[in-house]
């Protein structure tokens, strides 16, 4: 009896059809670099931007000797592993940040990973004096992020249908009564400069 075994015609359908799967995904992976890399304009669209006060720059050179990237992402630099800061000051105002800076504990009521106090990573945060806390909240306050975008708080500009249909057909009454349209609260056009929570 010989080793080699002719392959079963199942065999070889199932092998052709994986190389065509593998030569297709390296033609697609050579084509999306050669574009990528001859291409002047980013692939992706950017959604964060900033534009600093002089408290606002102050507090990025704080926040960098700080250590804060160690966990964090900022000005598209950092770790990816944490949370990203980039967009936040179009969700929370600089004085929402600062409480936060303060007393992370209480502002979370409940339980924090890294802020906090002793022994947690972060503890040595909410030690750093009152106007470097002040400094990195405007600092932080100024990273905004477009509408619309993953981390920002208001939705795109104007309305979906698809979404108001939906709404309309599914939201039991009582959501309608009790939460309003998040849009309603603030103009469409303009990303609030300091965003109430
Ligand atoms: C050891 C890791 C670590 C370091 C260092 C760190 N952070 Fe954080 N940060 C976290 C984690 C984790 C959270 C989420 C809250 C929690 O559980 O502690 C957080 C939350 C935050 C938030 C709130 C984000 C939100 O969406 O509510 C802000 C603002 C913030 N950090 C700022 C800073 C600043 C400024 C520094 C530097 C002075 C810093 N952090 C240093 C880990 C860290």
């Amino acid at each position: 009896m010989s080793l080699k075994q002719p392959l079963k015609s199942g065999e070889r359908i199932l092998f052709i059809i994986f190389g065509v799967f593998f030569v297709l995904a390296a033609i697609g992976y050579v084509v999306l670099e050669s574009i990528r890399l001859s291409s002047d304009e980013p692939m992706f669209e950017q959604t964060t931007f900033f534009d600093f006060s002089e408290d606002g720059l102050l507090g990025s050179t704080i926040y960098r000797k700080a250590n804060c990237n160690a966990c964090h992402r900022a000005l598209r630099s950092g770790t990816s592993m944490g949370l990203s800061l980039d967009g936040l000051g179009s969700k929370y105002s600089a004085e929402r940040i600062e409480n936060f800076l303060h007393e992370p504990q209480e502002y979370y009521h409940g339980p924090t990973i890294d802020h906090g106090y002793p022994p947690k990573e972060a503890a040595y945060v909410s030690r750093m004096s009152d106007e470097d806390l002040r400094l990195m909240a405007v600092f932080i306050s100024e990273l905004k992020a477009n509408p619309g975008s993953s981390v920002a708080k208001m939705p795109p500009p104007g309305r979906s249908e698809f979404i108001d249909a939906m709404v309309g057909s599914f939201a039991p009454q009582e959501w309608k009564d009790k939460y309003k349209d998040i849009r309603d609260k603030q103009p469409e056009e303009s990303v609030p400069e300091t965003a109430n929570e």
